[in-house]
């Protein structure tokens, strides 16, 4: 390196602190051509109204383009924040005043502002085992230290999440988020019962540490099964939406509701980060929500979210040698698979790319470098078929590779 060049030793702490991730390639990977991918993270897109999306853009480009096209509010427009709060009573959440929720662009900027607003470097993220990589990317990226409390088939065990503040705090640590997803958890397919997020609130509460009620998936239940949001019961956690999942990523579209006390810096962050959000979006994603039959649309995608879960467990139940096991979701894009202990996911995950199957392993979902013989399973994307092609050759991957 010479003088002139701007290499590592210029870069922020942040970014000499990011671990080179083996796990991109594999998400590279799943965008070849005829590979059947157990690893993407897009949302079927099949059932959209496509005519009327087209006809609601026009719609505002023609009917209000000085709207549109302009600068809007910080914190997101008046007319969208009207939909969303009628979106979250769908799952209890009836205390969700405009002026606690800002749009963001998608939830993944929420959790980024969110950080920004609570975590100082070193304060301790406290967050399911395993949890969502983009959020794991986030909180290291803002120098906080990431804990995964111990979760079994029904998500976060409470009893565990209170002896890990209390053994860190009497480390010294500044425990000060739990990030959960309690409602069909990536990657681990699971989704907690009310009981425990009943016990998860009062421990939260009683030890003084913010919830990040993470929702991406939360309509996403098959037969319309819908969760009580933890929000719901409690204005001092912070939620998060997205519309990513449950309508398309495509216009960037999240939100975060905040309690009183950080609705305001939460913006002040929001708005040094990007002013607002696009007000064309916001603008498509409330029409839509106001004047299609959304929820009718919905449904059908978890009809067919369903019958490709459904694909799956079969698969894997015919194909899968003995010694691995996986959990069955109810809702959500995404099956969990363990296998016996000293297996190498990322090994097995080269040698089934080489067949055409891909899948993410385990590590992906770690800051600890756990996770070696476990891996996620998306059956959201590939059609049925390709769902029984594809855990054949897993099958047959992994039954030479565990014997
Ligand atoms: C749990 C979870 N949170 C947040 C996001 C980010 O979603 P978006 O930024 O598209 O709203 C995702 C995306 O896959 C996710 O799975």
């Amino acid at each position: 390196m010479t003088d002139q060049e701007f290499g590592p030793d210029y870069c922020s702490a942040s970014v000499r602190n990011a671990k080179p991730s083996e796990v991109r390639k594999v998400f590279a990977m799943s965008a070849r051509p005829g590979m059947i991918s157990f690893a993407s993270g897009m949302p079927e897109l099949g059932h959209l109204p496509d005519d009327e999306l087209a006809d609601i853009a026009a719609g505002l480009l023609r009917d209000a383009p000085t709207t549109v096209m302009q600068y809007g509010g910080s914190t997101g427009e008046p007319s969208l924040k009207e939909q969303l709060i009628e979106v979250m009573k769908i799952e209890g959440i009836e205390n969700a005043a405009p002026e606690n929720i800002v749009v963001t662009t998608g939830s993944q900027a929420a959790l980024d502002y969110l950080s920004r607003t609570v975590l100082d470097p070193g304060d301790v993220v406290l967050a399911e085992s395993p949890s969502y990589s983009g959020a794991l990317a986030v909180f290291t990226s803002n120098q906080a230290e990431v804990v995964h409390v111990p979760t079994d088939d029904h998500g976060l065990v409470p009893e565990e999440l209170e002896t890990t503040i209390r053994q860190l705090r009497d480390q010294g640590k500044t425990v000060k988020l739990l990030y959960t997803i309690p409602s069909f958890h990536n990657p681990g397919g699971t989704n907690l019962p009310q009981e425990r997020r009943d016990a998860v609130r009062e421990i939260c509460r009683r030890e003084h540490l913010l919830i990040a009620e993470d929702n991406p998936y939360g309509l996403l239940g098959f037969g319309g099964r819908v969760n009580r949001a933890m929000r719901a019961d409690d204005d001092n956690i912070v939620y998060l939406g997205s519309v990513s999942k449950m309508f398309a990523p495509g216009p960037r579209v999240g939100w975060a509701v905040l309690p009183d006390s950080l609705a305001k810096v939460f913006g002040l962050q929001a708005e040094a980060a990007v002013l607002n959000p696009s007000v064309l979006s916001q603008e498509l994603v409330a029409t839509y929500l106001r004047e299609t039959p959304w929820r009718d649309t919905l449904t059908k995608y978890q009809d067919m979210y369903e019958s490709r879960a459904k694909a799956m467990i079969a698969g894997l139940e015919q194909h899968m040698p003995d010694g691995v096991r996986w959990n069955t979701p109810e809702g959500g894009f995404y099956v969990w698979v363990t296998l016996p202990e000293g297996a190498d996911s990322y090994e097995l995950c080269m040698s089934a790319i080489d067949k055409g199957v891909v899948f993410v392993p385990g590590t992906a979902f770690y800051t600890d470098g756990r996770g070696a013989n476990e891996a996620r399973l998306s059956f959201f994307h590939p059609t049925e078929e390709k769902i029984a092609e594809g855990t054949r050759i897993l099958g047959e991957v992994f039954t030479e590779a565990l014997g």
